[in-house]
C-alpha cells in the first residue's frame, strides 16, 4: 500500500521489494561496475537506449533508492546524493550567516572564478531589494542558520525570487523535511548535509540535493558524473537505515532541546540564548509558521569570551566536544575557533558569532542528564 504519510514514507518510500527477492531492507549493491550481456547491450546502455546500470559513478541501485526516498520526503521531483553536504552545496547569493565551509566555498568561487557573492541578512524584502543586481541568479538560504539559530522567512524569499526571476536554494540540514519543507514554500532546490539528522548516527558523511527533474538531471550529468563527488553505496545504505527513525529521533531531539532551553535560558552564566522555540525571540512567530517543531540545536553566549567558552567545554563530562550535529550524543562546539574559524573576524562579528558563543546539538540521552552536565559545566 502506498501512503502519503511522512512516517510511512520514511520506512517504505521508493522501494519495491518485489524487484529485490523480497529483501525487507533495500539491498546494498556494493559494486563499482555492472556487466553487460553483450557488447551491443553495453553500447545501448551508454547511448541511453536501454535502461540499466553502467558504472557506479553514473548510478547505483542502493544510492537510487535513497535518492528517490529523499525526493518523496522533501516533496520534490528528483534527488541526487553526494559524498558530503559540501559536495551538494552550490549557489551565489547567500544569507548573512551560513555554515563556515559554505562561506569558504562561496569565497573561493568569488576569488578564483569571479562569481560574485553577497552575504546579507535576509530580514525583509527591503534587504533583498538593496542587494539585488542585474546579474543576480540565485538566492541561497540557510534556516535555521548555523550556528546563530537565526531564521529566514522562506516564503518571503521565494516570493521575492519569483518576482525577479531568481532561483532559491535552501539548506534544510538543521530542520530536515520532518520539520520544514522549503519546496512546498516555493524553493527550487533543497540541499542537505545528510551527515547530520538524516543519517542520525554519526557514522557517515553524505549530502543530498532535491529539486525539479530537469534541473537534477543536469546536476547529475554535468556536475555529479564528471566531477565525481558521488555517495558510496554503503553510506547510502546506512542513510536508508537511519532515515527510518527520523521522525522518532527528531521528536526526541526537539523535546530534549526544549527541556534544556527552559533551564539554560535562566542560568546566570548565560548572557544570551538563541533557540527557534524561544517565545521571546523576534522570529518565534516565523518559527511557528515555518517549522512544525523547533529542532534540536541551541546556541548561547556566556558572560566573558573565548577563555570562559573553552573552560565550559573542558568541564563537560557527558556531552562531547565535537563539531557536527544531529547525532544521538549531545555535542558542543565553539564556532568561533572551530566550524566558523574560516570566516574572517569582522564577518564573524557581523554574523553574530562572538568568541563567547557555544553551539549545542542536544542528543537523545535523558534530558535531565544532558541538563545536569551543562549545568555543572556552567557552575564550575
Ligand atoms: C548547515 C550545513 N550545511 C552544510 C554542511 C556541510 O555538510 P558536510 O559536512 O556533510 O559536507 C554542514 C556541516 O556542518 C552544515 O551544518
Amino acid at each position: 500500500m502506498k501512503s502519503s504519510r511522512f512516517d510511512t514514507k520514511l520506512i517504505h518510500g521508493a522501494y519495491d521489494r518485489a524487484g529485490h527477492y523480497g529483501s525487507l531492507t533495500p539491498p546494498l549493491y556494493q559494486t563499482s561496475t555492472y556487466s553487460f550481456d553483450s557488447a551491443e547491450a553495453g553500447e545501448r546502455r551508454f547511448a541511453g537506449e536501454e535502461a540499466g546500470y553502467v558504472y557506479s559513478r553514473l548510478g547505483n541501485p542502493t544510492v537510487h533508492t535513497l535518492e528517490a526516498r529523499m525526493a518523496e520526503l522533501e516533496g520534490g521531483e528528483a534527488a541526487v546524493a553526494f559524498s558530503s553536504g559540501m559536495a551538494a552545496v552550490s549557489a551565489v547569493l547567500v544569507t548573512e550567516g551560513v555554515y563556515g565551509c559554505t562561506y569558504g566555498f562561496f569565497s573561493m568561487l568569488e576569488e578564483r572564478f569571479g562569481v560574485e557573492v553577497d552575504f546579507l541578512a535576509m530580514e525583509d524584502e527591503e534587504a533583498l531589494s538593496q542587494a539585488l543586481r542585474p546579474e543576480t541568479k540565485v538566492i541561497y538560504v540557510e534556516t535555521p542558520i548555523n550556528p546563530t539559530m537565526k531564521l529566514v522567512d522562506v516564503e518571503m524569499v521565494t516570493r521575492f525570487a519569483r518576482e525577479h526571476g531568481l532561483q532559491v536554494v535552501v539548506d534544510n540540514t538543521f530542520a530536515t523535511p520532518y520539520l520544514q519543507r522549503p519546496l512546498a514554500q516555493g524553493a527550487d532546490v533543497v540541499v542537505h548535509s545528510a551527515t547530520k539528522y538524516l543519517g542520525g548516527h554519526g557514522d557517515l558523511i553524505a549530502g543530498v540535493a532535491v529539486g525539479r527533474e530537469n534541473f537534477m538531471e543536469q546536476v547529475r550529468m554535468e556536475t555529479h558524473k564528471d566531477i565525481g563527488g558521488i555517495l558510496a553505496p554503503f553510506d547510502a545504505w546506512l542513510l536508508l537505515r537511519g532515515l527510518k527513525t527520523l521522525s522518532l529521533r527528531m521528536d526526541r531531539h526537539c523535546e530534549n532541546a526544549a527541556y534544556v532551553f527552559e533551564r539554560l535560558k535562566d542560568h546566570p552564566k548565560v548572557r544570551s540564548i538563541r533557540f527557534p522555540g524561544d517565545p521571546a525571540s523576534d522570529t518565534f512567530r516565523l518559527a511557528e509558521r515555518q517549522m512544525s517543531q523547533f529542532g534540536g540545536l541551541i546556541s548561547f553566549e556566556l558572560h566573558g569570551g573565548k577563555k570562559e567558552a573553552q573552560a565550559f567545554l573542558n568541564r563537560l563530562k557527558l556531552a562531547q566536544i565535537a563539531v557536527s550535529l544531529g547525532d544521538p550524543e549531545t555535542l558542543c562546539q565553539h564556532p568561533y575557533t572551530m566550524t566558523h574559524s574560516v570566516v574572517p573576524v569582522d564577518k564573524r562579528r557581523e554574523m553574530g558569532i562572538s568568541d563567547a558563543l557555544l553551539r549545542v546539538s542536544v542528543g537523545l540521552e535523558h534530558p535531565e542528564d544532558i541538563w545536569q552536565d551543562l549545568k555543572q559545566a556552567l557552575d564550575g
